[in-house]
């Protein structure tokens, strides 16, 4: 393992690289990487970074947002084949049916679609700020593709608004059932729940705390309480558990694990940086459309 970090801290300086990691990849992959985050931060870390080449340890919607935010540097996917089924759950097609059919709605789309379905969209959003990209918006009718879950939990919090909701979802955070929570409630009366808004609403509904990946950490990172109960992916628990070493953290449910977002290896991440595997590559016309609606959402949330 040594050995191999170190060829990768190698090959990083010889071609002027970043590795970013989101906060659900492995453990040795959250090490080598230069930033930890969520999708939001990863995607503002990828714009501002001054590289020649980002490796995104993540997924593919991930890493193609990272290239359309970054469209002259080199982007790469270590792991080829790591997709996210939610984004592939909406295609292009699917969007332009629902404008036709709501002509005077404006489309906010997850992050987590691909670059075809943002070059469809008004705005993007992540899980961190869909509450406020919606707020801004001066429509009141508002087609939110494609996580159905976020979008019940948006609609929510925006009652002002009308939100017209696409039935994608997350396989993963669709998993954990409203019986796990009650479960984990007996065993842990004490604990602060903290879920991820991609989870069931009857499980949001139970939660202490509702939020992105790198919401759900800070939260626990500052709140003095010394037990939680975690709702999202299970990477997370490995900035968690080394920064607050006093504090214990639960798994709400074993279904908590992203198997895409676990197919990313340290020999992948050297293999990217020695033989460009994965670079991500797009339309000029997809690009420059897509990129509207990322940098709206970045107008509303810098
Ligand atoms: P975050 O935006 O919270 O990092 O989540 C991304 C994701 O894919 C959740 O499943
Ligand atoms: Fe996609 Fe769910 Fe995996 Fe996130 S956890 S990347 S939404 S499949």
């Amino acid at each position: 393992m040594e050995e191999i970090i170190n060829q990768i801290h190698n090959l990083k300086k010889q071609r002027n690289a970043i590795i970013l990691a989101h906060n659900y990849q492995r453990s040795e992959i959250q090490e080598v990487a230069d930033i930890v985050g969520d999708s939001y931060a990863l995607s503002k870390a990828a714009k501002e970074a001054e590289h020649d080449v980002i490796v995104f340890c993540g997924v593919h919607f991930m890493a193609e947002t990272a290239k359309l935010l970054s469209p002259q540097k080199t982007v790469l996917l270590p792991a080829a084949d790591a997709g996210c089924p939610m984004a592939d759950m909406v295609t292009p097609a699917d969007v332009k049916t629902l404008k036709a059919k709501y002509p005077d709605a404006a489309v906010v789309c997850y992050v987590n679609t691909s670059a075809a379905v943002k070059a469809e969209s008004d705005v993007c959003c992540t899980s961190s700020n869909a509450v406020d990209v919606i707020k801004a918006l001066p429509q009141h009718n508002i087609i939110f593709i494609p996580d159905a879950h976020l979008g019940d939990y948006v609609a929510k919090q925006v009652p002002e608004k009308n939100i017209i909701l696409f039935d994608g979802y997350c396989i993963t955070h669709k998993r954990v059932t409203l019986k796990e929570v009650e479960a984990a409630r007996k065993v842990l009366p004490e604990a602060k729940m903290l879920v991820h808004p991609e989870c069931l609403p009857e499980v949001v509904a139970k939660a202490d705390f509702v939020g992105s990946t790198a919401q759900i950490i800070a939260f626990a990172q500052k709140h003095l309480d010394d037990k939680f109960i975690i709702g999202t992916e299970q990477g997370v628990l490995h900035w968690l558990q080394k920064h607050n070493q006093h504090k214990k953290f639960y798994l709400l449910s074993p279904k908590l694990i992203c198997p895409n977002m676990k197919k990313t290896t340290l020999q992948d991440v050297k293999n990217a940086l020695q033989n460009n595997t994965c670079e991500i590559t797009l339309n000029e016309n997809v690009m420059k459309k897509a990129r509207v609606s990322i940098e709206k959402m970045l107008m509303v949330h810098a």
